[in-house]
């Protein structure tokens, strides 16, 4: 019978069998998928695993740390961190258009990740790289073995002729929910078995208008304020994504205190979905709304207004980029 156990007793020899004691290589990109085959590749061959993960400074609050520190303290994995925040915003100054950004993003992470795995390569002599491809992907490209390629996290091409590696692929019998209970059976953290899918750009799309570290943070405690509440209000699991938009050229007029305002606002995109394909606007509790609002307002001094997009996919997007 199918238990989480079994699925990672059952992945751990295989691993073990087909890596030998070759050493492995895994990207992190702080999603579900990247962390749990991580992990279950580490349970398999321990320090024969090293992790990539290029910090392009998009993640939303507390992400970063995550990856950083939770992750390897949890698991001991060997971390390799390309401190990438300051190429990313410099390449994305002056962009404000959707498709540019998106471009911008995907070429300096294929840039950083490939010069990091050159390093962690010219040091250990890689012979396989980890990916946390899942069944619906399977089926999805037609089920065929293909070269290493990096999945289209960032919707980038693969690596260099040079660089091509054996891939492991321990998840590829799995659905999302059984990743789930792998990762729980892991240990890995609910904040991180839980997480919601996360587009490979990052915040960098849902700030309208340009990418600045400034707008970032702005958009950081805004955002962290809506997931927190949506948690404390035990909805996570009935929301399939939460993006708050940045709609950093707006601006309108408030009033707080005696003194009148004249700030950003934020829109909240909470939807349900089953595969992003179509999506509905979460129906979410006034009360829960209320206190988003009044928290965000208070606590971000930058932003002055909370709007709710109650917009379904089709004709609108997920995402607002
Ligand atoms: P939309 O906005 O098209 O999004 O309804 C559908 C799903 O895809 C995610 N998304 C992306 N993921 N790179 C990604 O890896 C991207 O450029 C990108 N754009 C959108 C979005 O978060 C939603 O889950």
């Amino acid at each position: 019978t199918w238990t989480p156990a079994n699925i990672v007793d059952e992945q751990v020899a295989l691993i073990r069998e087909q890596v030998g004691d070759a050493q492995v290589l895994c990207a992190l990109s702080g999603g579900v998928d990247s962390a749990v085959a991580a992990a279950l590749v580490h349970k398999a061959v321990g320090d024969q695993l090293t992790c990539a993960f290029v910090d392009h400074g998009l993640l939303r609050k507390g992400e970063r740390e995550q990856v950083r520190e939770d992750f390897v303290r949890i698991t001991g994995i060997n971390l390799v961190v390309a401190e990438a925040e300051e190429q990313f915003l410099s390449a994305l100054a002056g962009v404000s258009e959707p498709e540019t950004k998106r471009k911008i993003i995907g070429r300096e992470f294929i840039r950083v990740f490939e010069h990091t795995v050159r390093q962690i390569d010219a040091a250990t002599d890689i012979k396989f790289l980890v990916q946390g491809t899942l069944y619906p992907d399977v089926v999805e490209s037609g089920g065929g073995e293909g070269a290493a390629n990096i999945k289209s996290h960032h919707n980038v091409g693969g690596l260099p002729d040079d660089l091509q590696f054996t891939l492991i692929e321990p998840l590829r019998t799995l659905f999302k929910d059984e990743v789930r209970a792998v990762g729980a059976e892991l240990g890995l953290p609910d904040e991180m078995v839980w997480r919601q899918p996360f587009p490979g750009p990052g915040l960098g799309i849902r700030i309208i208008g340009e990418v600045t570290r400034e707008r970032l943070d702005i958009l950081r405690e805004a955002d962290a304020i809506a997931r927190e509440e949506l948690t404390r209000a035990g909805l996570d699991r009935e929301v399939w994504q939460f993006p708050v938009v940045l709609l950093a050229d707006v601006r309108s007029v408030g009033v707080q205190g005696d003194g009148r305002t004249y700030g950003h606002p934020v829109v909240l995109r909470p939807v349900t979905s089953e595969d992003a394909m179509t999506a509905d606007w979460a129906r979410l509790p006034y009360e829960l709304m209320e206190k988003i609002s009044t928290r965000i307002t208070n606590e971000v001094r930058e932003i002055n207004r909370v709007v709710v997009d109650v917009t379904s996919k089709p004709p609108g997007t997920i995402e607002w980029e």
